[in-house]
């Protein structure tokens, strides 16, 4: 019988996460190097990635490297297979997480619904479930080799529920519809992929609620009343369930997506 501590060791795998330099892939990250897991992080920003993957190489002592890819580009997606082959000959782990989040300033994104633009809606699309569903594609011959690959999926609350705008009164935020359908679309994907990709592809999904990141009180207040737990979240908060999804600890778990969000979704 294998003990905990031996099923949560992620000691000689490679991990690809997506959106590595990012709040919550960053997180991502220090969970499972943490674990003993050699990494690759992809993101936009170069100078971020070699500053992210210096600090977590030598912290837990692990191989970390960092390729610059735009993901809503098919081509450069491409480029990812045979730089981990070059850099680690394996990828056990796949982790789309990088996510099209837009900003208020963004034309056609936090609009009244009649206003939001095909444009953004395709940007959405493409990061948040084209790149997961391609990298997915792209990665399963090697993440077959050696019998404990793992896809996990980051999506999110609004995947699952309907947005209460409310929320958003005397803010500049808001809650586009492509945001929600593409987060839908990944907890889909997730299940497509897990029958499919069985039995040598586990594929699961993370579906966050939101994380305090300075927002206006008075969305925080709204925020924290309706969540049980009475809190927004934190990027901690995220590391054990993607570290449950990725190690062997869930060697019989495939096609869930476990929603960590205070219990936001609970009533
Ligand atoms: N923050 C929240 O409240 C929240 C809630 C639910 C779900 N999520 C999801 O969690 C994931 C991580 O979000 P976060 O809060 O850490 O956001 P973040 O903006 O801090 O990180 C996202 C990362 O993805 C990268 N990225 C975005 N588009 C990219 C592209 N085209 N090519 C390469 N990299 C790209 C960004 O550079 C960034 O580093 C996202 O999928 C997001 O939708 C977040």
């Amino acid at each position: 019988m294998r003990t905990i501590k031996q099923m949560l060791s992620m000691e000689g795998r490679v991990a690809v996460i997506t959106g590595g330099c990012g709040h919550i892939g960053r997180a991502i990250a220090e969970g499972l190097a943490e674990q003993g897991c050699n990494l690759l992080l992809i993101d936009r920003v170069e100078d971020a990635l070699k500053a992210t993957s210096s600090v977590l190489g030598e912290r837990w002592d692990v191989q970390v490297e960092g390729l610059a890819v735009d993901l809503e580009n098919a081509e450069a997606r491409v480029s990812v297979a045979p730089f981990i082959r070059e850099r680690f000959g394996r990828a056990d782990v796949l982790v789309n997480n990088a996510g099209f989040v837009g900003d208020s300033k963004m034309t056609g994104w936090v609009v009244p619904f009649e206003e939001q633009s095909i444009e953004t809606w395709r940007r959405a699309v493409e990061v948040n479930v084209t790149a997961g569903f391609h990298l997915s594609q792209l990665l399963a011959p090697m993440l077959r080799e050696h019998r404990c690959g793992s896809i996990v999926n980051v999506a999110s609350i609004y995947g699952l529920l309907g947005p209460d705008m409310s929320l958003y009164d005397r803010t500049e935020m808001g809650n586009p519809a492509a945001y929600a359908v593409s987060k839908g679309g990944l907890i889909q994907l997730t299940r497509w992929m897990s029958t499919v990709l069985a039995p040598d592809i586990r594929v699961n999904c993370v579906s966050p609620g939101g994380v305090a990141r300075n927002q206006p009180q008075v969305f925080v207040d709204k925020y924290v009343t309706r969540t049980p737990l009475k809190r927004m979240g934190e990027e901690d908060d995220f590391k054990g369930a993607v570290l449950y999804f990725s190690s062997d600890i869930s060697a019989w778990v495939t096609g869930q997506n476990l929603v960590v969000d205070g219990g936001w979704s609970a009533w």
